[in-house]
């Protein structure tokens, strides 16, 4: 089994085999996926370690995209086991659980509603959020995937006088944007370790519209604890105190470093800060395209205004909605039982 690593640092798209397992017959089956992959160009892939290649890819991702899923379709005509697992967009090759699969089956006759009419719609997945933060729905703003509130926080809050700060290297959705968007971008450098210079990033919001505070950081993996994120919003709130400070959790789950928790409870509290997160990657559900944003009613509004109305789809509503309230109710069973003990 191979997977596949996209390297996009430089801006230069690399492409990265890695053979999963210690076997030989992994690594002999990496070795000919890659050569499958690059086509002519596996003349120049480097050969890393056993299993892992380093491809010159390949200027064009489209093109490493129709060799893949070509190569897939082959294997799964064929049923054979040495296919590859495209992960450069983190995507959870488990797809869906097996609840949220349940509901999706049985929800096809919603799909001729639309999302707000549905039930569950738009409007009870946003009341199931905001019950699993103990917040209110006001508090709560849906997208199409966490990247459309990513892309709509940079038109809500920056301007061509108001830049963007984000860590450089980091998700790109945001300030591809504000290069669309006309709006300039402050990048700040990650430090030695890869980590997020806070500090410079806090500094550099002087005068900004928007902190993109990506934690974990993609494609950096970096994580930074509950008391840094805590000091950075302070230290924003005091050198910048207009400006919105957007805290992407898409990563959250993944999470082990016990110094972490999430900081939606610093954005029901403070003024301008809010926490993205998404149903795309530990859930499974990249294909169904949701996402959301906790914060303030204020912070919250001002994302409103940019929503595309009716944006999130039947299904994904539907299983998000089960997924979510299935986890509430455990974590309640959860923290009653350990309560007792
Ligand atoms: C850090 C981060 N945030 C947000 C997203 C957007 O994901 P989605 O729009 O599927 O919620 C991604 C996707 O790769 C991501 O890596």
């Amino acid at each position: 089994m191979g997977t596949f690593v996209a390297d996009r640092r430089n801006e230069r798209f690399q492409l990265w085999l890695v053979a999963v397992g210690p076997l030989q017959e992994q690594h002999v089956a990496a070795e000919r996926l890659a050569a499958r992959v690059a086509g002519d160009d596996f003349e120049r892939a480097i050969r890393v370690d056993d299993g892992i290649f380093r491809l010159p890819i390949l200027a064009d991702e489209n093109r490493v995209d129709a060799r893949l899923d070509r190569t897939l379709e082959q294997q799964q005509r064929l049923g054979r086991q040495d296919g590859g697992i495209r992960i450069s967009s983190n995507e959870n090759p488990l797809g869906p659980g097996k609840a949220a699969l349940d509901v999706l089956a049985g929800r096809f006759v919603e799909a001729g509603r639309y999302p707000f009419n549905a039930i569950p719609g738009e409007a009870q997945f946003a009341a199931t959020i905001a019950q699993k933060f103990n917040a209110k729905m006001e508090n709560v703003v849906i997208g199409a995937g966490s990247g459309e509130i990513l892309r709509n926080a940079v038109r809500a809050f920056t301007s061509a006088s108001k830049p963007l700060v984000t860590a450089n290297p980091s998700f790109e959705a945001p300030f591809r944007t504000a290069e669309q968007i006309g709006t300039p971008v402050k990048y700040i450098p990650v430090d030695s370790n890869m980590r997020l210079d806070l500090e410079k990033m806090a500094d550099a919001c002087k005068g900004a519209g928007l902190v993109f505070f990506c934690n974990p950081n993609n494609p950096t993996a970096t994580v930074h604890g509950s008391k840094a994120v805590a000091e950075f919003v302070a230290r924003v709130r005091k050198v910048a105190p207009t400006t919105a400070i957007l805290i992407d959790e898409a990563y959250y789950d993944y999470v082990t470093d016990p110094a972490f928790s999430t900081a939606t409870p610093l954005a029901l509290s403070e003024p301008n800060v809010f926490v993205t997160r998404t149903f795309s990657k530990a859930y499974g559900m990249a294909g169904l395209r949701l996402g959301y944003a906790v914060g303030q009613v204020k912070t919250i509004n001002a994302l409103v205004r940019y929503r595309m109305p009716y944006g999130c789809n039947v299904l994904g509503i539907g299983a998000a909605t089960r997924t979510v309230v299935r986890l509430v109710k455990q974590s309640k069973k959860v923290s009653v039982a350990s309560a007792k003990t």
